[in-house]
């Protein structure tokens, strides 16, 4: 590719990792889209999309912090990028945006990305703020575990400082659990550093936001669904949340205040927070949008278009309003371990009504993965509903209409389902 023409333009937005659809809403709204990739992280099918879609494409390997800062610097330099922005996978935010700010192609400082990428310092910020009080205690390595589980008090909550997806994070109720966490642990090969906090207990819910200027629009909140522990891994969420409105207002102010403290300045934010008995408290927060399609449950309950919103608000456009007029459930599958033989209803349930999506990971053969992750569920299914019950009932439809015969024993998908997320 060559520097741009006299001709073009377009503001020119150079992204880290961006996927096909915030490519093509960039260029939608207005944008010349460069796209920096690591072959590793997509299928070839799918870099080839986003190669055709944007105006550059330019290949590195991402575990080369040192290649990847040249690379930007160098591709901004010559294709004169005005902006250099990522919100795909936390690894690699630091970096662009330390990068971003050298080259004044900044969207937020550096420092903001590090505290939403780093548990610890984000603890440490919000314990010198004196927002959200949460004990923790941070270790170097995994020996020093034990002992921090024990000063903070059964249960603690441990977790690796530095994954995601719900990887590796665990809930230790007593010594006894100090075996099952060793053997989690070990399967990840991760070492530390760790992070040990005080259980919150509530229910959960994230917060998406859209920033800028530092003022941040919270376009939502949703009720997070999670599976059984010691493990915390989601299986389902429901937007909007059913929350009554002083909660929900709780929710809000904590969730700005937080990014405010962070140094947060533009774009989406996704906020994790747990409704305790002595209130709302933050369990971590990321610079991107939600995972697990939530970006869909709230297009599909107010019509708005987050990732759209993304780059309308960097050209500029004024920011629309959100009102949800439907509630939006999306369901994980999570099947017992064992051979799947056959399995029943997963075209009928596709044709009932309101169904979004429906996918199931699972062919007859396979052996059931076990979850232990975001990323080993077995498959999930978006329902819309005009209310909250409405929703929960065609949801728990869906579930029960799919079967999976698992070593001979037929299993439908509502199965291990924790309850619905509860109306108010
Ligand atoms: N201190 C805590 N108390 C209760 N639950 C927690 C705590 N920390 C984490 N969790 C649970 O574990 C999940 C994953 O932890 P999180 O810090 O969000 O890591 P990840 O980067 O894997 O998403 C959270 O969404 C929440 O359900
Ligand atoms: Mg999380």
């Amino acid at each position: 590719m060559t520097a741009p023409g006299p001709t073009d333009d377009r503001p020119r937005l150079l992204m880290v990792m961006p996927y096909r659809q915030f490519v093509r809403k960039a260029r939608a709204e207005g944008f010349w889209v460069g796209a920096i990739w690591d072959p590793r992280l997509e299928s070839p099918e799918y870099l080839d999309d986003v190669r055709a879609l944007a105006d550059l494409f330019v290949s590195v390997d991402f575990q080369d912090p040192e290649l990847l800062r040249r690379t930007l610097r160098e591709v901004a330099r010559e294709h004169r990028a005005t902006v250099i922005y990522h919100i795909g996978r936390e690894e690699t935010m630091v970096t662009a945006h330390e990068v971003a700010e050298e080259l004044h192609a900044e969207l937020n400082p550096a420092a903001a990305i590090r505290f939403l990428a780093d548990k610890h310092a984000m603890r440490d910020l919000l314990a010198r703020r004196g927002i959200s009080p949460v004990s923790f205690e941070a270790t170097p390595t995994r020996r020093e575990v034990p002992e921090a589980v024990e000063r903070i008090g059964y249960p603690a909550v441990v977790k690796p400082t530095a994954l995601a997806g719900s990887r590796g994070v665990f809930l230790w109720q007593d010594a006894r659990d100090r075996t099952a966490w060793t053997a989690l642990v070990d399967q990840y090969g991760y070492d530390g550093p760790f992070l040990v906090e005080e259980y919150l207990r509530g229910p959960e819910y994230s917060v998406e936001t859209l920033s800028r200027d530092g003022r941040h629009q919270v376009v939502g909140i949703t009720e997070k669904l999670l599976g059984p522990p010691p493990l915390f891994v989601e299986v389902g969420h429901v937007h909007p949340a059913p929350l009554p409105q002083d909660r929900r207002r709780a929710v809000e102010e904590l969730t700005t205040e937080f990014l405010t403290a962070c140094g947060y300045r533009f774009g989406p934010a996704h906020t994790e927070v747990i409704w305790t008995a002595r209130g709302p408290r933050v369990v971590e927060s990321q610079a991107r949008l939600g995972g697990d399609r939530i970006p869909r449950l709230v297009e599909l309950a107010t019509g708005l278009d987050i990732e759209r919103a993304i780059f309308a608000a960097l050209a500029d456009r004024p920011a629309e309003p959100v009102e949800p007029t439907a509630t939006a459930i999306v369901r994980f599958f999570t099947f017992p371990p064992g051979r799947v033989g056959e399995i029943h209803g997963l075209e009928r349930a596709a044709r009932l009504g309101h169904v979004d999506e429906l996918s199931l990971r699972l062919r007859p053969g396979d052996t059931v993965p076990e979850v232990r992750d975001s990323k080993s569920r077995h498959g999930h299914v978006i329902v819309l509903g005009s209310s909250p019950k409405e929703a929960q009932a065609r949801c728990a439809e869906v579930l029960a209409a799919i079967e999976v015969v698992i070593d001979d024993r037929p299993v439908r998908a509502d199965g291990r389902a924790e309850a619905l997320g509860t109306p108010v």
